[in-house]
C-alpha cells in the first residue's frame, strides 16, 4: 500500500495499537538488559530513580511522539519536514532512521543468541553443564562466528518477513497473539521464581534501595535504560502514531504502554533474582545474566527444562515484536520518502542492517559502541530534540488539538505542556551532560 495516500495503512483499535506499542517497547530491554543493569547498578535504588524517569519524562515524551507522528501522518523523517517546513528539525528523523539500524543491528545479534538457547533449551543441551560449563557454551556462542551470523541473520529473515505484509497484516496481527503469550508466559516464571526457597533476598535486592551505589553515570544509566525500553527518542513512536486513528487517546495509549512495559521489566526482575539468590548466584554478571546465570538456576530446579524453554521462547517473542518496529521505522521511511514499494523496501532495509548486525555479530568492540551510542547519546538526544519541538516550536492549539482529537477534554494538558516547555529538556539535558562528565 502506498503510505501516503488517503488510504494510509492504520491499526485496526485500541488493542492493535497497544499490542504494537507495548510489543515495541517490551523486548530485550526489559528481559535481558533490565535486569542485569540493574543488577549492576545497585538494585533498588537503580529502580526507584528509572520509575521516576519513565513516569516524569518517559511518558511526555511518549505523548510527544505519537502526536507528531499522528498529526504528520508521516514517517519520522517526512513528520519533522511537514510540521516545520523549511527549518533543520527533520535531522531529529535523520538520527532517528540511523539509530533505527544501530539498534537493530546489535539487537538482532542478542536475538539471535536467544533463538540459539531455544534451540540448546529443546534438545536439552544445557543439563547436567557446570556453571564454568555454561560460562563456556555462553562465550562459543559469541566466539562461533559462523553460529552467531546464522542466528542472527535468521532472526533478521523472521523480523523482514512480518513487516513486509504492513501494518494491520503483519505487525498488528502478529503482536495481539504474540504480547498475550508473553505475558502468561512470564507470570508463570514468577510464581515458579518467588515460590523457590531463599527467594526473599532477590525481592530484597530488587525492592530494598541502597543508594551508595549512585553515581552520575548511573542516572544516566537508568535513563538511557528508560529511553531505551520504552522505544522513545527515536522515531518508533512516531512512526506507530501516524498509525493511530484520530478517535483514540494519546495520553491512555503512552500511559498504558509505558505501565505495560515498565511492569514486565519488574516481573523479570522478579523471574530472574529470586531464583539467583536461591541458587546463590551472583546478580551482577552482566550481560550473561540471562544466558550463563538462568541456565544454571534451570538446571537445579524442578521442571527446569520446561522453564528454562519457556523462558527462552518469552525473550525470542519479546524480540521479534520490538525488531520489527525497528525495521518499520526504516521501512516507512523507504515507502513514503524514497518512494519503493513496501515488500523491496523491507528486503533492502534489512539487507543492510544485516551487514550492521554481521559486524556486531564479528566485533564485540563494534557492538559494544553501537549499543552505547545509540542507547547513552542518540536517543536522549532525540527525545531532547523532541521536546523542544513540542513545547517550544509547534503551536500549543496543534498540539492541544491532536492530543484532544478523540473529543475528551485531555486535564492533564497544563501539565504536559509544563513539563515538556521546562522540566524534561532541563532534566534530559542535566542528566545526559552530566553522564558525559561534560559538566
Ligand atoms: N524497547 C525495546 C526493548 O526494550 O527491548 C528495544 C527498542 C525498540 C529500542 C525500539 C528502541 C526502539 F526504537
Amino acid at each position: 500500500m502506498q503510505s501516503n495516500t488517503p488510504s494510509r495503512d492504520s491499526f485496526s483499535g485500541k488493542f492493535g495499537i497497544i499490542a504494537a506499542a507495548a510489543g515495541s517497547a517490551i523486548g530485550l530491554g526489559n528481559i535481558w538488559r533490565f535486569p542485569y543493569v540493574l543488577g549492576e547498578n545497585g538494585g533498588g535504588a537503580f529502580l526507584l530513580i528509572y520509575l521516576a524517569f519513565v513516569l516524569l519524562i518517559g511518558v511526555p515524551v511518549m505523548i510527544s511522539e505519537l502526536l507528531i507522528g499522528r498529526s504528520a501522518q508521516k514517517n519520522v523523517f517526512g513528520a519533522f519536514r511537514k510540521l516545520a517546513p523549511g527549518q533543520h528539525w527533520y535531522m531529529i528523523g535523520v538520527m532517528g532512521v540511523g539509530a533505527a539500524f544501530l539498534i537493530l543491528a546489535f539487537y538482532s545479534v542478542v536475538a539471535g543468541w536467544t533463538l540459539h538457547y531455544v534451540y540448546l533449551s529443546i534438545t536439552n543441551a544445557l543439563a547436567g553443564n557446570t556453571p564454568d560449563e555454561m560460562i563456556a557454551v555462553f562465550e562459543g556462542v559469541q566466539s562461533s562466528k559462523g553460529m552467531s551470523i546464522f542466528w542472527t541473520l535468521l532472526f533478521m529473515g523472521g523480523t523482514a518477513f512480518i513487516v513486509r505484509s504492513g501494518v494491520e497484516k503483519g505487525i498488528e496481527k502478529y503482536t495481539k497473539i504474540l504480547m498475550p503469550l508473553l505475558l502468561l508466559i512470564i507470570l508463570i516464571l514468577n510464581v515458579r521464581s518467588v515460590t523457590l526457597e531463599g527467594a526473599s533476598a532477590g525481592l530484597d535486592f530488587l525492592f530494598n534501595p541502597d543508594f551508595s551505589k549512585i553515581t552520575p553515570d548511573v542516572v544516566l544509566e537508568a535513563l538511557g535504560q528508560a529511553f531505551f525500553s520504552l522505544s522513545i527518542g527515536m522515531g518508533v513512536i512516531v512512526t506507530y502514531g501516524s498509525y493511530i486513528k484520530k478517535t483514540e487517546s494519546l495520553g491512555g495509549t503512552a500511559l498504558s504502554v509505558s505501565l505495560a512495559d515498565t511492569g514486565i521489566a519488574v516481573l523479570a526482575g522478579v523471574a530472574i533474582f529470586p531464583a539467583a539468590f536461591a541458587f546463590d548466584m551472583a546478580p551482577n554478571q552482566g550481560p550473561g545474566l540471562v544466558f550463563v546465570t538462568l541456565p544454571n538456576i534451570f538446571n537445579q530446579m524442578a521442571g527446569g527444562y520446561l522453564f528454562g524453554l519457556m523462558f527462552f521462547v518469552l525473550l525470542s517473542i519479546a524480540a521479534f515484536t520490538s525488531s520489527i518496529s525497528l525495521l518499520e521505522v526504516v521501512v516507512a521511511y523507504f515507502t513514503e520518502e524514497l518512494k519503493l514499494p513496501r515488500k523491496k523496501g523491507t528486503w533492502i532495509a534489512a539487507g543492510i542492517m544485516s551487514i550492521l548486525a554481521v559486524l556486531c555479530a564479528l566485533n564485540g568492540s563494534v557492538f559494544g559502541a553501537f549499543d552505547y551510542i545509540s542507547s547513552n547519546i542518540l536517543l536522549p538526544l532525540g527525545g531532547l530534540l523532541v521536546v523542544v519541538f513540542v513545547g517550544w516550536i509547534l503551536q500549543s492549539k496543534l498540539t492541544r488539538a491532536e492530543i484532544e482529537a478523540d473529543g475528551k477534554k485531555a486535564k492533564y494538558y497544563r501539565g504536559f505542556v509544563f513539563i515538556v516547555k521546562f522540566i524534561a529538556p532541563i532534566a534530559i539535558a542535566l542528566v545526559f551532560l552530566n553522564g558525559l562528565g561534560w559538566i
